[in-house]
């Protein structure tokens, strides 16, 4: 096999009359009887080969065996196509490759699927094939990106001081949200290791042994439920410092946001960032990570139906609810009833009980709800500031379940009716947030962050009386209405973290059991400390332009946590269990 000149994206008219040794897969193969073309294709892209006798007897014979995907080695000289032949949609389409020689190096079988990005196989066919899925261009584009992206934070974080330290994936189960993955030991049989759901206590450890800045960008492990911006295993950049407040860990991430962009999309995002309360968000976007890309925001109007004879709107509130709704301009003609009673149907999952609906058109409300609310037409028109050619969805409820069923809607229709610029990043911090939140699964309190989040100065005081009332010092980047990272400044005090693992319902021995090397370490001259982790899936996933994480995973799992290609996860053999001590039920 000769020495590659170029890759087969590269070769341009700049090549022209240049002879070239050039390696990849065949991508298609035209005949026209003694006038052969192949695409051949690399990562860079792919580029034109022509077979002929003129150029070559052998070659040609050769090229009339080929078949997609069969990976050759050419060489030939670069000459230009006729301006008729050209193809100014690839960057070298207006050259072509004239063969003199060919190396077969292996033939391929006929791919379960097109190698194309018009792929048309189902999911788990390409995730079985995924070393076929991957030499997709756009595969390609998005790993390859993500590279890019690693090589720019890694360059981020040295400029600015940071030392990159690994953490150890065996550890042990700490209480952290998800479940874990859990790694039995054979030293010890019945005692498990923990793979870590994020470098956290490490990173506040290492604050405390001196460091000052710690980064990494970090495997983590959840056993949790999956969904399209969610894996089982992923990847955070991490980072930890010491003696720095909210304010200037958000700088630092926003340089790093800044210089991430530029370095991968050449785009200037302008900093700061916005900033909005988590209240603010709840209230005015029904979610923690809304996409203010768009506007649309909830509007309150539990004052207004308090009283109202609609029972529905009224009753909600008198139980402790609300009354809000969503307005969609020029909606009134966009939505047929039976396209949100769809919607009705499929808001259920958020625990709403309906979905009320109005239009106003020509001066005057119509649909089924509009009458049992005649008494507030005049006002509900000045509050929503309405024109005529509107929808107008209305939720009462719980908050939690208005915030969840109007925050979807919001954004569910925004998409339909294309509101959305594709091509703007909207970065925007999420701060104040409150330090516990209600889990209604569990039906406990539990840390809207982590246990380890400092409360602010007030919420010191409130662990003590009244802690579910507590603000937390953490912060949330959102991008585009995902939560791309999370963040807060940590408690280094043994008090408070004890104060806080009792709010969390641990007794004092079962906190010691658990964090007793963190009560400990705290006792040792703690220094005040924070920091962020940034998904660097989603991350890349944005960037890229996709709505799965997958895309921009080598191997990723499927939604079901299962690994098609290699059969992971798998059973093994009696004899591993026995050394392991372990037994399996049905
Ligand atoms: P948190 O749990 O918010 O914070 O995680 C930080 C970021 O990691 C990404 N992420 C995920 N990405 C893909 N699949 C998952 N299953 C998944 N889970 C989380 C998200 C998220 O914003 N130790 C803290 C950070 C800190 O306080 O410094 C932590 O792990 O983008
Ligand atoms: P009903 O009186 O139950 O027939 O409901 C009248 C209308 O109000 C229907 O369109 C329901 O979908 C809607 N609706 C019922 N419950 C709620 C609720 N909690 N919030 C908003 N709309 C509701």
């Amino acid at each position: 096999m000769e020495k590659r000149t170029a890759y087969n994206g590269q070769v341009t008219e700049e090549l022209v009359e240049k002879h070239v040794t050039l390696h990849g897969w065949v991508q298609k193969r035209r005949s026209l009887g003694s006038l052969i073309f192949v695409d051949l294709r690399d990562r860079s892209g792919f580029v034109q080969l022509v077979f002929n006798t003129a150029f070559s007897a052998d070659a040609l014979a050769v090229a009339e065996t080929l078949r997609a995907e069969d990976v050759i080695s050419v060489h030939g000289k670069v000459v230009k196509r006729s301006e008729a032949t050209q193809n100014l949609n690839n960057p070298t389409g207006k050259i072509e490759v004239e063969v003199d020689g060919i190396e077969l190096l292996n033939k391929a079988k006929t791919p379960p699927f097109d190698i194309s990005d018009d792929v048309q196989a189902s999911e788990e066919t390409k995730l079985k094939y995924r070393y076929l899925d991957l030499r997709r261009p756009e595969m390609q584009r998005g790993i390859m990106m993500r590279s890019k992206m690693m090589h720019s934070i890694h360059a981020f974080f040295d400029e600015q001081g940071f030392i990159d330290i690994e953490t150890p994936y065996l550890g042990k189960s700490t209480p952290e949200g998800a479940r874990d993955y859990l790694v039995p030991s054979r030293v010890y049989p019945g005692s498990f290791y923990a793979l870590p759901q994020s470098p956290q206590l490490f990173k506040q450890l290492l604050m405390s042994a001196g460091f000052d800045r710690y980064y990494q960008i970090s495997r983590c492990f959840r056993d949790e439920d999956l969904r399209g911006d969610r894996q089982p295993e992923f990847t955070q950049i991490d980072m930890e410092t010491t003696f720095l407040d909210e304010e200037q860990i958000q700088d630092i991430t926003e340089g790093l946001i800044k210089k991430v962009m530029k370095d991968v999309k050449g785009l200037d995002v302008k900093t700061p960032f916005q900033r909005m309360s988590w209240h603010d968000a709840m209230a005015n976007y029904g979610s923690d990570k809304p996409d203010t890309r768009f506007d649309m925001k909830l509007q309150d109007l539990s004052d207004l139906f308090k009283d109202s004879d609609f029972k529905v709107f009224s009753g909600a509130v008198a139980s402790g609810g609300q009354v809000k709704a969503i307005v969609i301009k020029n909606g009134a003609n966009e939505y047929s009833r039976k396209q949100i009673d769809q919607k009705q149907e499929y808001i259920k999952r958020f625990g709403a009980k309906g979905l009320a609906w109005m239009k106003f058109v020509d001066g005057e409300f119509n649909g089924p709800v509009a009458k049992f609310v005649t008494d507030q037409h005049n006002e509900l028109k000045d509050k929503l500031n309405l024109v005529g050619d509107e929808l107008v969805l209305f939720v009462a409820d719980r908050a939690k379940v208005v915030a969840d069923t109007l925050g979807y809607l919001r954004v569910e229709i925004a998409k339909e009716q294309n509101l959305i610029n594709k091509e703007e990043f909207n970065f925007l911090w999420i701060v104040d947030w409150p330090l516990f939140e209600y889990d209604e699964g569990d039906e406990k309190w539990a840390a809207a962050h982590h246990p380890f989040t400092m409360p602010d100065d007030e919420g010191v005081k409130l662990l003590d009386t009244e802690p579910h009332k507590a603000h937390a010092r953490s912060y949330d980047i959102v991008l585009n209405g995902y939560e791309l990272g999370g963040g807060s400044i940590r408690i280094h005090d043994r008090e408070i973290q004890e104060k806080m693992f009792k709010v969390l319902g641990f007794t004092e021995e079962s906190a010691k059991e658990q964090f007793g090397f963190l009560l400990d370490a705290l006792d040792f001259g703690f220094p005040p400390h924070g920091g962020l982790a940034i998904g660097l899936d989603r991350f890349a996933m944005l960037l890229a332009g996709r709505d799965n994480i997958r895309d921009v995973i080598a191997f990723p799992k499927n939604s079901k946590a299962s690994e098609p290609m290699m059969n992971a996860p798998a059973e093994v053999s009696d004899a591993q269990l026995a050394e392991l001590g372990i037994e399996t039920r049905d």
